[in-house]
């Protein structure tokens, strides 16, 4: 740093002693991520400004620049794959065909599995079946009687394989069925979970909801009453359920509130909450570790290829350590949300992964069986609803069907089996076997030579390209055809059960490298190593502004442009 530069920065740091309010407000937006995910008003701004970009059937295969030869044979492959798709799925298709007309939601997942520019042109000719007869083993079948290895792992759910699901489910429903649907009391089997989820989290008291949203909701409203404090901090791109406050950025209606969205594993988030008085809570989502400051890696924002995931793990760990301290020095909540990683790393969740002891934590997902659930344990400080000296000022957090008797039971039957030798040999040696598993995976691809390779939290992967390209995205639909089925956000997320073998680990890698091959052979991997990433990004920024000069043009003068 020049003489003149360390002047001026120790002048404003005097200056701004006078100010503490102002360096306050400084040191929040240097502890900013500097991508849209850190800044969740911009981001909205940019989001309402995107113009709809539509690709017709030239653009759609040339959007790289590909020569004739390469578009023709893409469109060969295309014509094939779309063929392909139709013929071997025809009632899975027909039925979602039947439903879509009144399901929003199938709307949604079937038009943001891929960036948008593509997804109307796809979504017209490569239809993706949403509907399951039958799970077994590591196996989906759709309505066709086809068999698909399972890599949705149903939202991260399907931990120990789908049948041990099923028989909690049916443990649950014959305990719970004594009751049936007798709510507010409850289940004897209650007692058990409470004292079971006490030991495996080290916590006094256990809090019981519906959904993983409503767990963390639960959580941070616990600790803004027991603290007095308003805000919560959580870190850039990480995802807590779907409720306004831990959703500040695009997807929720409302402007941010009390949420500041702070850089994960960086020095100036600690200074904040080191400096503010502000803050309740913190709010930790360990799936982050794969991909810190990023948002979940769907391939719909898979524009170039440039989607990179790296997992260390001393790194992380020491920074839940440096998070621990300092929200102990302030008084400030630290809530773990393993609602996506609780039971996965270890039966002792990421606490016990981590070796990190948070002040609450939040499990959903797998801990109800297979039945939605939601659980806050916490320490009795934070978990208490009402106070003895202010009877009148209470944490008011009841749910209809909050302990439900089937959910209890089938939780009970989860918690129960996961002291069986059969369950702790899947979590022994868990480390190693997945991490050799990556590798061998990795290895395949590149013995195959395809551009394609994995970074993974244990069992949940994410894949990444060796290479740019704008088509990357269409491998889900090559996955499928070989028999993969994928969640809606595609290869940004693989999430395997623990229940996979070795064998079924080899069957998945032969029907990626098939899958892969088709796509190559198709052409979609073209590149005459002209094209580059920024290369990328600049042309689809001119082609943003060109829709976004002709949606004004429109707005304007009635017309549309040529
Ligand atoms: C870390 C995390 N927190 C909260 C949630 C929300 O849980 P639910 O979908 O059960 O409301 C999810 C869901 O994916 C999650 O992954």
């Amino acid at each position: 740093m020049s003489a003149e530069l360390v002047l001026t920065a120790s002048a404003l740091a005097a200056a701004l002693a006078g100010f503490p309010a102002l360096r306050r407000r400084l040191q929040l937006s240097r502890a900013k991520h500097r991508s849209l995910a850190g800044h969740s008003r911009m981001a909205k701004r940019v989001a309402r400004w995107m113009p709809a970009l539509h690709y017709d059937d030239h653009q759609f295969f040339a959007a790289d620049g590909a020569p004739d030869d390469v578009i023709v044979q893409r469109k060969l492959g295309f014509e094939r794959l779309s063929q392909r798709l139709r013929d071997r799925a025809p009632q899975t298709l027909a039925l979602g065909q039947q439903t879509i007309d009144g399901l929003p939601d199938m709307r949604f997942t079937s038009r943001y599995r891929i960036p948008f520019p593509f997804s109307a042109y796809a979504k017209a000719h490569l239809p993706m079946g949403s509907f399951w007869a039958s799970a077994q083993g590591v196996t989906l079948t759709d309505l066709d009687g086809n068999e698909h290895l399972d890599l949705t792992g149903s939202y991260g759910v399907n931990v120990l394989g789908v049948d041990f699901y099923k028989a909690c489910m049916a443990e649950g429903a014959a305990l719970g069925g004594t009751l049936g649907p007798v709510l507010g009391g409850y289940h004897p089997c209650v007692a058990d979970n409470v004292a079971r989820l006490k030991a495996l989290s080290g916590m006094d008291d256990v809090s019981f909801h519906m959904s993983g949203t409503e767990a963390v909701m639960q959580a941070v409203r616990l600790a803004r009453y027991h603290t007095g404090k308003r805000h919560l901090v959580r870190f850039t791109g990480a995802y807590h359920g779907w409720w306004e406050d831990v959703q500040p950025g695009p997807g929720n209606p409302l402007p941010p509130r009390e949420t500041y969205t702070l850089k994960d594993m960086d020095d100036r988030s600690l200074q904040v909450l080191r400096s503010r008085r502000d803050i309740a809570c913190v709010l930790v989502n360990p799936l982050q570790a794969l991909h810190p400051n990023r948002n979940a890696p769907g391939d719909s924002t898979l524009m170039d290829g440039s989607r990179s995931a790296h997992f260390d793990r001393a790194a992380y760990t020491r920074w839940l350590q440096q998070l621990r301290e300092v929200c102990t020095e302030r008084g400030i909540v630290l809530i773990f949300d393993e609602v996506f990683v609780g039971f996965r790393l270890a039966q002792g969740g990421a606490q016990a992964w981590f070796g990190v002891q948070a002040d609450m934590v939040c499990y959903g997902k797998t801990l109800g069986g297979g039945l939605p659930v939601g659980v806050v344990c916490g320490r009795r400080r934070w978990m208490e609803r009402f106070r003895e000296d202010r009877p009148a000022d209470i944490c008011f957090a009841r749910g209809t069907f909050n302990a439900h008797p089937y959910v209890m039971g089938a939780m009970n039957a989860f918690l129960r089996r996961l002291e069986s030798p059969e369950v702790r040999a899947l979590y022994d040696g868990l480390d190693a076997r997945w991490a050799q598993r990556l590798q061998r995976f990795n290895q395949a691809m590149r013995d195959a030579d395809l551009p394609v390779q994995a970074e993974a939290l244990s069992t949940i992967w994410t894949l990444n390209y060796t290479q740019p390209s704008r088509y990357h995205w269409l491998l889900q639909f090559y996955l499928r055809t070989h028999g993969l089925a994928l969640s809606w956000v595609g290869t940004g997320r693989l999430v395997f059960s623990l229940n996979y073998t070795d064998a079924d680990i080899e069957e998945a890698i032969r029907r990626f490298i098939a899958a892969g091959q088709q796509m190559q052979a198709d052409g979609w991997w073209w590149n005459d190593r002209g094209l580059t990433h920024r290369g990328i990004r600049q042309q689809m920024a001119r082609e943003l502004l060109d829709a976004k000069t002709r949606q004004v043009w429109h707005r304007l003068t009635g017309r549309q442009t040529a």
